[in-house]
C-alpha cells in the first residue's frame, strides 16, 4: 500500500505544536518543561505508546522494559515517543470479570488518542481482553497504529513435567476434588505453573487474540508467538516502534489493514489454531468498529472446512513456546496459503502473502500440514435452534466425542450464586446424562458475560469418574477451558431469551454436526412460561456497571456498546482553542 508521505506541517500533532499562537506556545513550552528541545518533537511524528500495564496485571510485568525498547525504535526512526498509560485488564485479578471493562478500555484508548497530539500509536496488549479493547479503540480513532503483543510466558514445570496455563489447573483441580492429589502436590503445582512474564501459554484467549491480530495484519509478521522474555521480543518491540513512525508518515490506518479479507484470514487462522471461543465475540466487536460486515454465520461459512493444524493445548498437546520454536504463526499460516487472502496488506508494508515467504515448519508434530491435521475440523461451531435463535457457540475439539450428539434432562441454575450453592449437594438430581443450564450470566445478566460457562462437574459425578457433560449458558468460558460447554447463548436469559424459560427436567437436544440446539418443549408451553417471566432485578443502579447493562449489545453482536457503533473516524477531531 503506497500512500503519499505527509509533509511535517500536515502531521496531526502540528496543530498543537506548529502554529505561532498562544495555545501552541503553551504546548511547546510545556513540552520543553519535560526537557525536550523543539527539534525533538516539532515536525516529527508523535507516537503514543498505549501501555496496558499495571502492577496487578500479572501477564504484563515486562511492559515497563518493553516501553523502553519501543521508544528506542521510535526515536531511532525520527519520531517522538510518548507513553500513554491506560487501564489494564489483568485477567487473574480483576473481578467480577475483565469483559465488563473491555468496552471501558476501548473507549479510553479512543479518547486518549483523540485528546492528545499524537500522529500514530503503538498498542501494547496481550492478556485476554486488552487486545480486542485496544484494537476497538484504535479503530474508532483510526490513527496509524501497530500492535505489540505481550507474548506468552515460558512453559510451566512440575517435577520435570510440562504444565499449561488454565488447562492443567482445571485438570488437577478436578483430581484434587476427587481426592487424587494431596496438598503438597497442589502447592508444588502452584509454584511451577507460571514461571515468567507473559500471557497464558496455552492457546487460550490471550494467545488466540495475539495470533489473530497478527493474522489481521496489525502486528509485525512473526510477533505473536515470541515468548515474552526472549530477547527477540525486545527486538520485535523496537522494530514495531520504528515501523510506527513510517505508518504515521504514510498515513496507513487501521481501516486500511482490518478489511473484510483480513477478518476472513483471522477466522481461518482461528480455526487452524483451535482458537478460544472468546475470539468470536471479540472479532465480531472489532469488525463492527471497522465497519466490516461480520456475523456469527461468517465463522461457519469461512471456516467450516479448516482443520486444526496447531497441536496446542487445550485442543492438542504442546504449548506456545513449542509453537514458537516450531516456526510460529508464519509457519502455520504458510500451511494455509491456499485458504488465505494473500493480498491483504499488513502493517509491515508487505502483503500477507509476502510476509509468509520463506516461512518453514521446524517441528511437524507441533505445526501440522493440511494432509496431517490434528483434527479434521478445528475451532468453534455455531449452533442455532429454539434455545438460541440468535446463536450459541461450542468448541467441538474440546468435547468428548460421545457428547457431540446428546439428549438429556436439564438441571437449571437461575444464576451463578445458585450454582455455587447447589452444585455439589448430595441431593442434586443429576446424572452424567443431565444437561447443566446456567441462566443470567450473559452480557446484561452477569453483567459482563463472565467466564462461568465451563460449569464445574458436580462433585458426586467427579467421584464417579465423570469428566465431561453438556453444559449450557449465556456466559463465556476461558480459552484454556475444555468440555461440552455451549456458550454465548443469544438472546441471553436476562433479556428474556428462551434460556430464561428452561426448567428442571426439560429435555434438551444437542447436535453439533447438524449445528442444532433445541429445547424440546412445545410452543404453547413456552408461550405460557414467557408470559409469566419477569426480568431479574438489575445488579447495579449507578456507575459504570449500570451504564454497561443499559447499553451492551448481545453476544452475537460482539457485546459492544450500542453508542460506540459507527464508522471509524466519524467523531470530530478536538477543537484547539
Ligand atoms: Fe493474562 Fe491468561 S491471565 S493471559
Amino acid at each position: 500500500m503506497s500512500k503519499r508521505r505527509l509533509a511535517p506541517e500536515e502531521l496531526r500533532s502540528h496543530r498543537w505544536f506548529g502554529p505561532d499562537d498562544l495555545r501552541s506556545f503553551g504546548h511547546r513550552s510545556r513540552t520543553k518543561q519535560m526537557g525536550y528541545a523543539t527539534e525533538e518533537f516539532r515536525g516529527r511524528p508523535v507516537i503514543g505508546i498505549v501501555n496496558t500495564w499495571n502492577d496487578l496485571n500479572t501477564c504484563h510485568t515486562h511492559f515497563p522494559e518493553r516501553v523502553k525498547d519501543i521508544k528506542r525504535g521510535i526515536t531511532e526512526a525520527g519520531g517522538f515517543a510518548v507513553e500513554l498509560p491506560v487501564m489494564s485488564l489483568g485477567e487473574q485479578m480483576m473481578k467480577p470479570t475483565t469483559m465488563l471493562y473491555r468496552n471501558f478500555l476501548a473507549m479510553e484508548v479512543e479518547e486518549v488518542l483523540r485528546a492528545h497530539p499524537v500522529d500514530g500509536a503503538v498498542l501494547m496488549g496481550g492478556c485476554d481482553k486488552t487486545t480486542p479493547a485496544i484494537l476497538m479503540g484504535a479503530l474508532s480513532m483510526n490513527l496509524p497504529s501497530i500492535y505489540v503483543p505481550a507474548g506468552p510466558m515460558l512453559r510451566g514445570n512440575w517435577r520435570g513435567e510440562v504444565l499449561g496455563s488454565g488447562s492443567d489447573v482445571w485438570k488437577y483441580w478436578a483430581d484434587r476434588q476427587a481426592g487424587d492429589i494431596n496438598d503438597n502436590t497442589w502447592f508444588e503445582l502452584e509454584d511451577g505453573i507460571a514461571r515468567s512474564a507473559g500471557t497464558c501459554m496455552t492457546m487460550g484467549t490471550a494467545a488466540t487474540m495475539m495470533s489473530l491480530t497478527e493474522a489481521l495484519g496489525m502486528s509485525l509478521p512473526g510477533a505473536s508467538a515470541i515468548p515474552a522474555v526472549d530477547a527477540n521480543h525486545q527486538r520485535m518491540a523496537s522494530a514495531s516502534g520504528r515501523r510506527a513512525v513510517d505508518l504515521a508518515w504514510e498515513q496507513v490506518r487501521p481501516t486500511d489493514i482490518m478489511i473484510q479479507a483480513a477478518f476472513r484470514n483471522a477466522i481461518t487462522v482461528n480455526m487452524a489454531i483451535g482458537g478460544s471461543t472468546n475470539a468470536i465475540v471479540h472479532l465480531l466487536a472489532i469488525a463492527r468498529r471497522a465497519g466490516v460486515e461480520l456475523t456469527l454465520d461468517s465463522f461457519d461459512d469461512v471456516a467450516g472446512d479448516i482443520p486444526l493444524l496447531a497441536n496446542l493445548r487445550p485442543s492438542g498437546g504442546y504449548l506456545m513456546e513449542d509453537f514458537y520454536y516450531a516456526g510460529g504463526l508464519r509457519a502455520l499460516m504458510a500451511q494455509l496459503r491456499s485458504r488465505l487472502a494473500l493480498d491483504a496488506m499488513t502493517v509491515s508494508g508487505r502483503t500477507m502473502g509476502e510476509t509468509l515467504e520463506g516461512a518453514e515448519v521446524y517441528n511437524p508434530d507441533v505445526i501440522r500440514g493440511l494432509d496431517n491435521p490434528v483434527k479434521e475440523s478445528g475451532g468453534a461451531a455455531v449452533l442455532r435452534g429454539n434455545l438460541a435463535p440468535d446463536g450459541a457457540v461450542i468448541k467441538p475439539t474440546a468435547v468428548e466425542d460421545r457428547l457431540l450428539k446428546h439428549r438429556g434432562p436439564a438441571v437449571v441454575f437461575k444464576d451463578y450464586p445458585d450454582l455455587k450453592a447447589r452444585l455439589d449437594r448430595e441431593d442434586l438430581d443429576v446424572t452424567a446424562d443431565s444437561v447443566l443450564v446456567l441462566q443470567n450470566a450473559g452480557p446484561v445478566g452477569g453483567p459482563g458475560m463472565p467466564e462461568w460457562g465451563m460449569l464445574p462437574i458436580p462433585k458426586k459425578l467427579l467421584q464417579q469418574g465423570v469428566r465431561d457433560m453438556v453444559r449450557i449458558s449465556d456466559a463465556r468460558m476461558s480459552g484454556t477451558s475444555y468440555g461440552a460447554c455451549i456458550l454465548h447463548v443469544a438472546p441471553e436469559a436476562a433479556v428474556g431469551g428462551t434460556l430464561a424459560l428452561v426448567q428442571d427436567g426439560d429435555q434438551i437436544e444437542l447436535d453439533v454436526a447438524g449445528r442444532r440446539l433445541e429445547l424440546l418443549v412445545d410452543e404453547a408451553e413456552l408461550a405460557r412460561r414467557r408470559e409469566a417471566w419477569t426480568p431479574p432485578a438489575p445488579k447495579y443502579d449507578r456507575g459504570y456497571a449500570a451504564l454497561y447493562m443499559r447499553h451492551v449489545n448481545q453476544a452475537d453482536q460482539g457485546a459492544d456498546f450500542d453508542f460506540l457503533a459507527g464508522a471509524p473516524g466519524s467523531t470530530r477531531e478536538p477543537e484547539i482553542f
